[in-house]
């Protein structure tokens, strides 16, 4: 008998094929997030679910699905779900590293472009047919080229963004809660700084450390406070890792420039005043968004499942404890 599968979003007919060669697969296609009470019901009697980063898995949810033995996310972050329960119940977790890195710092480098170069108000500006022709002074922005790069969570997408850099001709200092190999700054040219001094020296600041407790509002008035007034703050992680409502007020203030924000707290309702803000470049958690990238996710995420369901270890196994378990 086949294990049985629950996918509770969209995914591409590629990822349904393939889970449907190893397994019994009950799916969302319509795409309606499934709220708490359908996704137990649904996943009773499953044991794997393919899940995204909009479906809560934590202790209550796994209490009802005695049968569960992975939980394979689409997305390489995964706050969405309860880890440690997962391990205490012996369940596997399952992510999607790699994949998304390229995509995910082009993303961070559209965002600094756009935000530095005022492209969504420019844009709004031609839409308006405000537009009466060229002048000097028209809608000045800042340099991006030979600016300072300051980022601030060098794991797999921090280092491709800092390579990123090399083109632009920046100097890239970064942060990270352990300083990398010195193989690695060499290869990606950066620096090693404390936190302050990355917030004091760089003139675009790019987040990309995970979110967890501890980086809960990590960049919050304070932090702002530190920032250069004509430096840039682009967050393409994770909602939370910044109080938006101190970046909002920094933003009005002209306490730092301006903003390039793919993801919000408590997405995807936006703190007031974001909407009314000209100097924020808004996007709606679009990081991994392309064709090619998407479809290689939830095709990760699939045969992290599979392999979890036919005996086998996942590739991106987040919990080897919970596999001993089992
Ligand atoms: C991730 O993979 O964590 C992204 O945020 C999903 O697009």
């Amino acid at each position: 008998m086949k294990p049985k599968i629950l996918v509770t979003r969209e995914v591409f007919d590629e990822t349904l094929a393939y889970l449907g060669a190893h397994c019994e697969v009950d799916s969302n296609q319509v795409d309606t997030p499934l709220d708490a009470e359908t996704l137990a019901q649904r996943l009773a009697d499953r044991a794997g679910v393919i899940c995204s980063l909009t479906d809560r898995i934590d202790d209550k949810l796994l209490a009802r699905c005695p049968q569960l033995k992975v939980v394979a996310n689409i997305a390489v972050g995964y706050n969405n779900i309860d880890l440690a329960a997962c391990s205490a119940r012996g369940i596997m977790a399952t992510n999607t590293p790699g994949v998304l890195d390229d995509s995910t710092a082009d993303l961070a480098f559209t965002l600094m472009l756009a935000a530095a170069r005022r492209l969504t108000e420019a844009e709004a500006y031609v839409r308006a047919g405000q537009w009466k022709g060229w002048h000097l002074k028209q809608l000045l922005g800042v340099d991006v080229h030979h600016a300072t790069l300051g980022i601030i969570g060098m794991g797999r997408i921090g280092q491709v963004i800092a390579k990123r850099a090399a083109g632009f001709e920046m100097r890239v200092i970064y942060h990270n809660r352990k300083r990398v190999a010195s193989e690695i700054e060499q290869r990606v040219n950066a620096t090693y700084v404390s936190q302050d001094d990355l917030l004091a020296q760089a003139d675009f600041v790019v987040l990309q450390m995970p979110y967890s407790p501890q980086t809960h509002h990590l960049i919050g008035a304070a932090e702002l406070g530190k920032m250069k007034p004509n430096a840039i703050l682009i967050n393409s992680t994770r909602g939370g890792v910044v109080d938006d409502a101190a970046l909002i007020r920094a933003l009005k203030n002209g306490t730092i420039r301006a903003a390039g924000l793919d993801v919000f707290e408590g997405e995807p309702k936006l703190s007031p005043g974001f909407l009314e803000l000209k100097n924020v470049v808004l996007a709606p958690h679009i990081g991994s968004s392309t064709e090619a990238t998407r479809r290689a996710m939830a095709m990760t995420a699939a045969k992290n499942a599979v392999a979890a369901l036919t005996g086998g270890t996942p590739a991106n196994l987040l919990n080897p404890q919970a596999k001993d378990k089992t």
